[in-house]
């Protein structure tokens, strides 16, 4: 179901929803917490509240990812908008769409006025960017789409030469199958001016991957813990924060940083919209979310697997962090 609203001559917002917006996280959950290991995808941390902290984290001292990327982007949005000319900017995951501005700046200073949009499943997070952009880029228009990326992709909009971004090195929170099928799918809706530019999280040091997933200041282990906030809220469930812990630490054999809600206890909690009760052991975990960290070899064979070819990949000087470019194979 559409619901199309105008907010302003240059704002423009497409909501897609499901006719029972909570029959996935029902089905989800249900499956995660019957399956074992536990576990629930991460798409649900970004209530208001998850959006929040995920914003907080970016400006630790230990999440390196964000500053990282953004001083990046920096460097090469030049380049980039220059080599491309966009004439859309689409962003999958847009969050609060700090970092986009790095583009936005590089595109203003060699005279294009691309269009937005910006799709994201948090209405609210999406608006608020919106209209601050707005409000900084007087010759901005934007188009936001409030949607799924695992349901709603196809509703992108056509454009002569897009630039589709999925940044923040979201993709790393896929499974591989998922990121998979997400590419592919992708890459099948591009046109031959199209390019897609991807943030990937490198390998690197141990001690920095588990610094930047369990920050001195507790921010990491809230937004983990909000996630039993939702269930509460949206499943009637009755998880006791205080029965959970945040745990995070890099599998090495994986390549990824787990995020586990470890019990402190035996214990069973009650989620009544689902009808059911789970049961936990002592130290027993839900795997809340993976994030995978890659190698440029990697990157380039998950293109390449997706129909996509790499044209330019840019990193840092410490390597941490790394920027694809690329385009539908030809
Ligand atoms: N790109 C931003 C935000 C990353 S956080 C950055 O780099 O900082 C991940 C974002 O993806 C959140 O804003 C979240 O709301 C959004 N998101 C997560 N799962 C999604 C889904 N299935 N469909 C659409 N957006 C999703
Ligand atoms: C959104 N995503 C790329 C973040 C990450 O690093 O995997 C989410 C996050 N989880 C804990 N901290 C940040």
């Amino acid at each position: 179901m559409e619901q199309s609203l105008a907010t302003g001559s240059r704002l423009e917002v497409h909501v897609f929803f499901v006719p029972d917006a909570s029959s996935t996280l029902s089905r989800d959950v249900a499956q995660g917490l019957r399956s074992s290991p536990k576990r629930i995808p991460p798409k649900y941390f970004y209530d208001a509240r998850g959006a929040e902290l995920f914003d907080k984290i970016c400006d630790t001292d230990e999440y390196y990812p964000t500053r990282t990327e953004r001083a990046l982007l920096a460097r090469v949005a030049g380049d980039i908008v220059g080599a491309i000319r966009p004439t859309d900017i689409i962003e999958l995951g847009s969050g609060a769409a700090r970092k986009t501005r790095e583009i936005f700046d590089a595109a203003e200073e060699a005279g294009f006025a691309p269009r937005y949009v910006p799709f994201d499943v948090t209405e609210d997070m999406l608006r608020d960017s919106a209209e601050r952009l707005l409000s900084e880029y007087d010759w901005l228009r934007v188009h936001g789409i409030v949607g799924d990326y695992d349901r709603h992709l196809s509703k992108l909009p056509s454009g002569e030469r897009r630039l589709i971004m999925f940044i923040g090195s979201t993709i790393g929170n896929f499974q591989p199958d998922e990121a998979r099928h997400f590419l592919s799918s992708i890459a099948d809706q591009m046109g031959e001016e199209d390019y897609f530019l991807l943030g990937t999280d490198l390998v690197k040091d141990d001690r920095v991957l588990h610094a930047a997933y369990n920050d001195e200041a507790g921010l990491t282990a809230e937004f983990n813990e909000n996630l039993l906030n939702v269930l509460n809220r949206e499943l009637d469930a009755d998880f006791e924060l205080d029965h959970f812990e945040h745990v995070a630490f890099f599998n090495d054999e994986k390549s990824q940083i787990e995020m586990h809600l470890r019990s402190k206890k035996k214990q069973t909690v009650a989620i009544d919209k689902l009808d059911m009760t789970v049961s936990f052991d002592p130290h027993e975990t839900i795997l809340t979310e993976v994030s995978r960290k890659f190698t440029k070899q990697r990157v380039a064979d998950l293109l390449d697997d997706a129909g996509l070819e790499l044209t330019n990949w840019y990193t840092p000087k410490n390597d941490y962090f790394g920027l694809s470019l690329s385009r539908r194979k030809r």
